[in-house]
């Protein structure tokens, strides 16, 4: 009876160790990341997994990543800035470099003590963004860490919250509605202040007394094709599951109640700004 019961023992503790390397070698800003602008207000902490952004009433500071890349699926665990994080906002984005940018975006506009954070999302293709969702949380994004992930490959934008997908960009190829198909980007994450608009329109500003506001990364990883100075071709060594992510029954069933219960701004429906008609895009199925 005793063999078994430590043989079993034996395998799960080296599936723990393989989890525990797999998470490790995957999540390293030290290796994956460089620290951008901030002066000394970007910190990496806990030997490279966390790194941490503050802001004061001097300047805020950001990281990108080393690399640029093809598609991909990026993802990183993100605690906001807690009680009165009004003004601030809080990114976690891919971007292209140059004229007719692409960008994928999530921010996180902050609020006053006890009022919820807006999560803000966009898409530009050839510097064309007007593409907004905004979503509330179901949960208080301040009091511990959860996963925001961004799975970008040719058929579509996938935008994810703990693993629920909140947003999908399809590429609608038939209708020539431009498409982040061709411009490596890179991650880009930043704390700064945009009181002149971020809360509530702008009217309630940054309280400088509450500062330094701090946000806290963790978990940073990439599953990309990475792309060169010298080659912009995707690496085919890298056959991630994000290649041909979409949604299935249970997937499209989770966007549902998402899109139903925490959606307070989409771009599609708000016709006033688009008295031509609602961009084509917004005509096509969801999914
Ligand atoms: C802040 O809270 C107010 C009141 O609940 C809400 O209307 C607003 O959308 C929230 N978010 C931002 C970013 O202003």
């Amino acid at each position: 009876m005793a063999a078994p019961a430590s043989a079993l023992l034996f395998s799960i503790i080296s599936l723990a160790a393989v989890l525990f390397f797999i998470g490790g070698a995957n999540a390293d800003f030290n290796r994956d990341a460089e620290i951008t602008w901030g002066d000394g207000r970007a910190k990496i902490v806990d030997g490279g997994r966390g790194l941490s952004l503050s802001l004061d009433r001097f300047s805020g500071a950001g990281f990108q990543s080393r690399k640029h890349y093809l598609f991909g699926r990026f993802d990183t665990q993100l605690k906001l800035v807690p009680g009165d994080s009004a003004g601030t906002v809080t990114t976690f984005f891919l971007t292209s470099e140059g004229e007719g940018h692409d960008e994928i975006d999530f921010e996180f506009l902050g609020n006053s003590s006890g009022e919820p954070y807006t999560v803000h999302t966009n898409v530009y293709a050839a510097g064309k963004g007007n593409k907004e969702q905004q979503f509330r949380l179901w949960f208080d994004p301040s009091a511990a860490f959860h996963t925001y992930s961004i799975v970008w490959n040719p058929q579509r934008i996938i935008f994810l919250v703990d693993n629920i997908p909140i947003r999908v960009h399809t590429h609608h190829e038939a209708l020539g509605v431009p498409f982040p198909t061709r411009q490596p980007m890179r991650v880009q994450c930043s704390l700064w202040n945009a009181d002149d608009w971020a809360t509530q329109g702008g009217r309630v500003k940054t309280d400088w007394s509450k500062a330094p506001f701090v946000a806290h990364y963790r978990n940073f990883k990439i599953d990309g094709s990475e792309a060169t100075n010298t080659n912009k071709n995707s690496n085919s060594l890298n056959a991630g599951a994000w290649r041909t992510q979409g949604l299935d029954a249970n997937g499209r069933n989770r966007l549902r109640w998402v899109q139903q219960k925490y959606m307070i701004y989409n771009y599609c429906t708000d016709h006033p700004r688009f008295p031509q008609g609602i961009p084509t895009e917004c005509k096509q199925s969801r999914f």
